[in-house]
């Protein structure tokens, strides 16, 4: 019975913690302003910063590119976004850090509750801008085309709407995956996953595009 009551009140508190409203946040190193949430993952205040920046011209039911930031406790093994706000049938971004604490993205989808597969759809470019570390975080920066458009059951097509605030969801695993090197790898299930609701309409930058080429660098393309 304690220990029942005291695992409610623990996921309550997770739950209402994470639960906190967005922030915009302007990065001088990228040269984005961000939507922030913060997703806690242990009672101590461990958590995981969420960033998400997007263009201004985006109209409603379309899709576009995200930069996303996610700045990370050292101590995370794996972690993930679920850009629809649900395990399956959405893109997953799992990150963690390979053998020489470099960060892998994996782009993954699950039709149920069992580990996810690759998802080729929806595809990451790391910016070296904006990715760094030191003693206590990680934290990495990012371009995604196709996370926010996806099939869902049935063939309706389900977008983030750049509008308004949107349903993102997050998991949690302390455990390192088995080939960290590989984006590939197999992953062990999470430990803690939450939700939270992620404002898009102060995620927009006029300059998106314009930011993007900059952080794409010399190469200037996009993939
Ligand atoms: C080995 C990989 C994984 C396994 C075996 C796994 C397994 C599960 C299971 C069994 C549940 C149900 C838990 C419950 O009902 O209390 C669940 C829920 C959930 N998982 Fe995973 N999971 C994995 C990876 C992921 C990843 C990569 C993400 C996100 C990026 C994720 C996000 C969620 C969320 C948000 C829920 C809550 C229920 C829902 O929204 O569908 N999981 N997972
Ligand atoms: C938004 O503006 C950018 C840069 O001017 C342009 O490349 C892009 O096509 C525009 N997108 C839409 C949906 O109008
Ligand atoms: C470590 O890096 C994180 C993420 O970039 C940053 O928020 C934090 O302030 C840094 N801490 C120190 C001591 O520099």
């Amino acid at each position: 019975m304690f220990w029942n009551l005291l695992f409610v009140v623990i996921v309550t508190l997770l739950r209402s913690v994470s639960a906190a409203e967005s922030v915009a946040v302007h990065d001088a190193e990228t040269g984005l302003t961000y939507s922030q949430n913060f997703a806690l993952y242990k009672v101590d205040g461990r958590g995981i910063t969420f960033r998400i920046a997007i263009p201004s011209n985006v109209s409603s039911n379309s899709a576009y590119d995200v930069v996303v930031q996610v700045i990370i406790p050292n101590d995370v093994g794996w972690a993930g976004l679920a850009w629809g706000g649900s395990m399956t049938k959405n893109p997953l971004m799992v990150f963690w850090r390979g053998s020489n604490n470099q960060p892998v993205l994996s782009s993954r989808s699950a039709s149920s509750h069992t580990p996810p597969q690759l998802y080729t759809t929806a595809t990451y470019i790391l910016f070296n801008t904006g990715t760094k570390s030191n003693s206590t975080h990680w934290q990495f920066t990012a371009l995604c085309t196709g996370c926010t458009s996806w099939a869902a059951d049935g063939g309706a097509v389900r977008y983030v709407q750049p509008n308004g605030g949107n349903r993102l969801a997050f998991a949690y695993s302390p455990t390192k995956p088995s080939n960290p090197s590989s984006p590939t790898s197999a992953i062990t299930v999470h430990d803690v996953h939450a939700y939270w609701n992620h404002d898009f309409g102060t995620a927009r930058n006029a300059g998106f595009e314009a930011a993007v080429q900059r952080l794409l660098g010399s190469q200037g393309v996009r993939a």
